[in-house]
């Protein structure tokens, strides 16, 4: 899969990108992660990419031009046809069928904005996807742009080593996931239930089914709708 993430700010990925799975994902050529400045694409001598929104308020808007001119140089740079993905907290909300589903595509363009928002000539001319990651505004789409890569890139096959797996995860099957344990089994007189000791696959799955249950209608009841 290629990942191609449009953004103000590409220093704000090098930190989430150069870590553990994603890194491995990157390293091992399961994907490609490419970073585009729209700024580069600014055409007057100050590099503008935003402007006061007409009507008044407050903020900046992003411009179409640098936004598009930009987009369009990214998507011919590959000839797989992209899904693109508009960050905003007025999209589709972001969970773990989209991940699934986004987790299939062979390319991926994640528009990361700031300021108050985007010229909606942006979202029409693009045909983008308005995506948000939750019903609270953030300073830009930098970090949702994170949010969904480390959701996708770990559900691509391979990404994860032979010892984790995502079919446990909680949302695969619909429940938050069960209570887990390690070492040591006693840890300050809080012990780890027997059922788990004692080597009876059936009935810790039978525990692990309930817990998970339990767990759902305690913490999040809406699931189970
Ligand atoms: N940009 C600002 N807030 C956002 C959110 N909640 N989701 C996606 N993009 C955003």
């Amino acid at each position: 899969m290629r990942i191609d993430i449009l953004t103000l700010f590409a220093e704000m990925f090098d930190s989430p990108l150069a870590f553990s799975i994603i890194k491995r994902a990157q390293n091992s050529g399961i994907v490609e992660i490419v970073l585009s400045n729209i700024r580069d694409f600014a055409t007057d001598s100050y590099k503008k990419v935003d402007d006061k929104p007409y009507g008044g308020g407050p903020g900046q808007v992003m411009m179409p031009q640098p936004l598009l001119d930009c987009l369009e140089n990214v998507k011919a740079q590959d000839k797989r046809k992209p899904r693109v993905l508009l960050l905003s907290p007025q999209g589709r909300k972001f969970d773990q069928k989209l991940a699934a589903e986004l987790a299939a595509e062979e390319r991926l363009i994640l528009i990361s904005g700031r300021y108050e928002g985007f010229d909606e000539r942006i979202r029409l001319a693009s045909g983008a996807e308005e995506v948000s990651i939750g019903d609270y505004v953030l300073s830009g789409g930098e970090l949702p742009a994170m949010v969904i890569i480390d959701a996708v890139v770990r559900l691509l096959p391979g990404a994860l080593g032979d010892e984790d797996s995502a079919a446990n995860d909680s949302f695969s099957n619909g429940l938050l996931e069960y209570p887990q344990y390690t070492r040591p089994e006693d840890y300050k007189g809080m012990k780890v239930p027997d059922i788990l000791l004692s080597g009876n696959h059936e009935k810790i799955n039978e525990w692990r089914k309930q817990q998970a249950l339990e767990k759902t209608k305690k913490n999040r009841p809406d699931l189970l709708k």
